[in-house]
Formats: C-alpha cells, structure tokens, sequence
C-alpha cells in the first residue's frame, strides 16, 4: 500500500486500504456515521465497504441519483434535510462512496453542515481516484455553470481501492485517464513518456498509474491549496474544456468531464503552440495520443457561441484579463495571460 501525505491527512492506496480505514475509524470517535453513495456505487461499491468495514454496518445511507446534473444545491438541501432529519452533529462523520460527483458534492455539505464536519473520501471511479477526491476542492455547479459554488476544505482521509473500479465501463475509465495526461502534461514529462507507451482501458487503470498522479497532483496542492499560483497549473484543458462541457451540459448533449477535458487540452495545447510554449514536436505528440483514446466531439455554432460566454466565467480570469494554465515545454507549466478572444476564436475552429 502507498500512503502519500497530505497537507494535514493521509492518502492510502491499494487493496490494505480498507486496513487503513478501519485504523481511521478505531483511532477516531464519531458519534454516527453518514455514507453518500449514488445508485450505482449502492448497487457496485456499498456491500463490500460494508463488507470490510465492520464499524460502518450501522452507518446511515444517503443515497442520492447519480449524474452530473445532480450536483446542484437542490440536492444538498435533499443531502442536509437528510442529516438534520437523523440527528447528525458536529461529531459525525461523512463518507463519500462514489466518483467526482460525490466527494464534490459530500465534500461541500460536510464543509457546510454545521459549519464543517468531518468527510473523508472513498473514490469509486478512476477520475476521482486520481484527481476529484484529492486536494480539497468541493462543490456543486450554479445555473450552468460548472462548480460555480463551492469551498476549499479538505478530507480528513482518502482512501483509494482500485478494486472498486472492476464495476466501471471502459467509457469511465477513459475519462479519468484524461486527467492523469493532464497532471503529465503539466508536471512531469518522464511519466509522459511512460503513459505513450499505454493503448487499453486496463492500463489506464493500474495501482502504479494512480499512484504517480496523486502523489502528482498532491504535491502541487501542498505548495499551493487555494490556487493563487502553482496549482492554477492544474486546469490545463479546463479552460475551453469546463466551457465546453458546460455548454453541451446545457444543450443535453451525452458528455463526461474528461472528454470535454480532452478536446480542451487538444485546443489550449494549440494555444501553447502558437504562444511557443511548446514545440510543433510536442504539439503533434499530444494531438496524436489523445486522438487515438478519444473520439472528437461535435461542436455546433450553437454549442460554440454558448461556451465563449461560459469561458468568460471562467475562475482564473480576472475582470477581462483571459488567463490559461499551459504546458511550458512537455511537464512544466506556465500560466498564459491576457489571451485574446479572437486567439480562442482560432484555436475553435481549428479543433
Ligand atoms: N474536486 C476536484 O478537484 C475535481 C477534479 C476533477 C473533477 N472533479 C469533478 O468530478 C466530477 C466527475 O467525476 P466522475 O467522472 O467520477 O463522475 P461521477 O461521479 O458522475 O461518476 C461517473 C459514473 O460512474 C458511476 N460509478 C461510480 N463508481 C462506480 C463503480 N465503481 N462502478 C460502476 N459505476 C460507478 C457513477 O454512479 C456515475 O454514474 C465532475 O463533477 C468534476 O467537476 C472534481
């Protein structure tokens, strides 16, 4: 098992992570304990936590619908009625049991419950193992508009079993693994190499890929929790990429957050060529890999017009000022300000 440490917790990772959150819960007292799971993860991840987990077997069940159209404030208000209702206090504890979904959402109403109460996070999906359970970002998305409300708070434990994602559809597996090219891209080029080299869902998913992407990604969000530098890094292809699922969101178009993730990486790595951030050498390596994992999304003059506006709302930028987190050369980063509209514009049509 690997355990990486955390600003003020511990990650574990691999099948003795059950062991370590059994430690966790004999070393730390609650006085009742909340599991939030969504459909899937009751029918897919919940017996066999319970299963090893004897202290959990009277935890009380949230379950909530899955989907990222879910993560809203009506379903906190669903999630916190549910807690008020049992008598949950300041000394509960939440579990979140699923994909980004769940410990963006679980995470944001423990953070707010009572003003905070303890979470810790159990990543049921490659994208949360590797990126959404880690970190301390919470929150849900506002009138379109992707995390719109959310706060910095982080979980007292993550503990990551691959095991969970046996259940999980290759689809899935592909959208997570969109975030470990990611945190490649911008922080380390040997393990960019490394991941070239992988073809088939089941590599994607492997203990040694999570493991380099959280221990990756935690040591930017170490240096730097509330993004007011480093971690910024950590949005390359979010950018056009959160727009974009924002504007297909809102069109009901069949999207998942990594593919948006990667046609925004394909379109800010055009960016950070033409800004000579990266080599016309670097730019093909990265369009040809991505292109041959994922399918090219179809983007209409409807869907384009709706996430320009979205990409105003953007976090990074302030006032008018378009900011972009970009590779700087293949496993460094650099963050691109001032970008014009009409620079976007291009780099759209292009795609
Ligand atoms: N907080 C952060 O730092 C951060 C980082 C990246 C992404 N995110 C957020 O994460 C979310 C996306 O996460 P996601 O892709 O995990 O989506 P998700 O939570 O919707 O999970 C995807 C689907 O897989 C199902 N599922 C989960 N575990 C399963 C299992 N083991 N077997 C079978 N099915 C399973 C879920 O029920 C759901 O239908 C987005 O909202 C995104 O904004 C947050």
């Amino acid at each position: 098992m690997a355990t990486i440490k955390s600003t003020s917790y511990s990650i574990y990772i691999g099948d003795k992570s059950f062991d370590a959150l059994n430690n966790f819960l004999s070393k730390n007292k609650y006085s009742s304990y909340y599991i939030i799971c969504d459909e899937h993860t009751f029918e897919f991840c919940l017996s066999t936590l319970l299963f090893h987990i004897p202290k959990l077997n009277d935890a009380e069940i949230i379950e909530l619908e899955s989907g990222e159209d879910k993560k809203t404030l009506e379903t906190c208000l669903q999630v916190w009625g549910a807690l008020t209702d049992t008598g949950a206090d300041k000394k509960s504890l939440i579990i979140n049991l699923g994909g980004g979904v769940i410990t963006d959402l679980g995470g944001f109403v423990a953070s707010t419950f009572k003003r905070g109460i303890d979470f810790i996070n159990i990543p049921t999906t490659l994208l949360s193992m590797v990126d959404a359970s880690v970190g301390g970002k919470t929150g849900v998305d506002f009138e379109g508009i992707k995390n719109h409300i959310g706060t910095t708070c982080e979980p007292k434990a993550v503990f990551i079993n691959p095991l969970f994602l046996e259940t999980l559809s290759e689809r899935q597996i592909k959208n997570g693994y969109a975030e470990v090219i990611k945190i490649a891209l911008i922080a380390d080029a040997k393990f960019w190499q490394e991941l070239k080299k992988l073809k088939h869902a089941k590599e994607f998913c492997t203990e040694k890929i999570i493991t380099k992407s959280v221990e990756l990604k935690n040591a930017i969000v170490k240096k730097d929790l509330y993004e007011m530098d480093l971690r910024k890094s950590l949005n390359f292809g979010h950018s056009i990429g959160h727009a974009l699922e924002s504007a297909l969101l809102k069109f009901n178009k069949d999207i998942l957050h990594g593919e948006a993730i990667v046609a925004g990486m394909i379109m800010e790595a055009e960016l950070a060529k033409i800004l000579k951030k990266i080599s016309q050498k670097e730019y093909k390596e990265i369009i040809k890999y991505t292109t041959s994992i994922y399918k090219k999304i179809k983007i209409t003059k409807e869907i384009e017009a709706q996430l320009l506006k979205y990409i105003i709302h953007d976090k990074k930028n302030e006032a008018a000022n378009l900011c972009f987190a970009l590779p700087n050369n293949i496993g460094h980063y650099n963050l691109a300000c001032g970008i014009q509209m009409d620079l976007i514009k291009k780099v759209l049509s292009n795609y």
